[in-house]
């Protein structure tokens, strides 16, 4: 059973066609839906603009336009991807070389680039007991020259004189070129190093005239250097 109680009224049931006032007991206030931009919506201009001139300036960078003037993203004259070697510095460490250039510039006007000087002027590199001897004594014949009669390979030489390099040449450059020397036209002695010289600028540093061959055989004799590292 049930009783009817006059206060309590049911719900209110809209009918399904009656419109829901604002003001009615039913109405509720949605927020605003702010309708999404479709997929494929497409990109504002701009950005197609933007695009357009950051690669028109990209391009221009390489085939020279280089941005009207500006350089903004110049790279500097185009070239080849690949370059050759030719031409290029390549740091020449080999003393042997290094010592063929001493000896073109400043030896090779008296003795020749093959080494065989001038009979009767200046003396043979090739084959020579004062190339392939005692290390200290070529070294003071490079710093401080040579004059006066000198036998070479049972040849007699004196008009005629070997100038000395003391001022000319580091020792660096001296012990190259008698490197080279010493290895050059089928000459096989040891190298001669930078400290070697070296230690021949100190020793020999009172001398302020040209060796005589004399002095030269008391610095020592001929025969090979027992120092020499072949
Ligand atoms: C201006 C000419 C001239 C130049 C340049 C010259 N020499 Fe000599 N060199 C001579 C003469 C001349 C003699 C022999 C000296 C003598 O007769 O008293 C000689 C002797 C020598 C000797 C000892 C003798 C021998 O034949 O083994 C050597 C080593 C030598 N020179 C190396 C050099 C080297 C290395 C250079 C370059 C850095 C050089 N000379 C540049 C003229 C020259």
């Amino acid at each position: 059973m049930s009783q009817h109680n006059p206060d309590i009224q049911p719900p209110h049931q809209p009918h399904p066609n009656e419109a829901i006032q604002p003001t009615g007991p039913d109405f509720v206030e949605m927020p605003d839906v702010v309708s999404l931009p479709d997929a494929h919506e497409p990109l504002p201009f701009w950005i197609y603009l933007v695009c357009g001139v950051a690669l028109f300036l990209a391009g221009s960078s390489f085939t020279g336009f280089a941005t009207f003037g500006m350089g903004l993203m110049d790279q500097g004259p185009g070239g080849p991807a690949i370059t050759s070697n030719k031409g290029a510095e390549v740091a020449v460490t080999d003393p042997v070389l290094l010592g063929k250039k001493v000896y073109s510039g400043n030896c090779a006007n008296c003795h020749q680039s093959s080494g065989e000087g001038q009979p009767g002027a200046y003396p043979s590199l090739v084959n020579s007991e004062w190339v392939l001897g005692s290390k200290e004594r070529l070294a003071a014949i490079m710093l401080h020259g040579i004059s006066g009669p000198i036998t070479v390979k049972g040849a007699s030489y004196g008009t005629q004189v070997m100038p000395g390099w003391s001022t000319v040449l580091t020792d660096d450059k001296i012990a190259n070129v008698l490197t080279y020397l010493r290895a050059s036209w089928g000459n096989t002695a040891g190298p001669v190093s930078a400290d070697e010289v070296s230690a021949a600028r100190d020793k020999f540093g009172s001398q302020t005239a040209a060796f005589c061959e004399a002095d030269l055989l008391k610095i020592a004799p001929h025969g090979p250097d027992p120092t020499d590292k072949k």
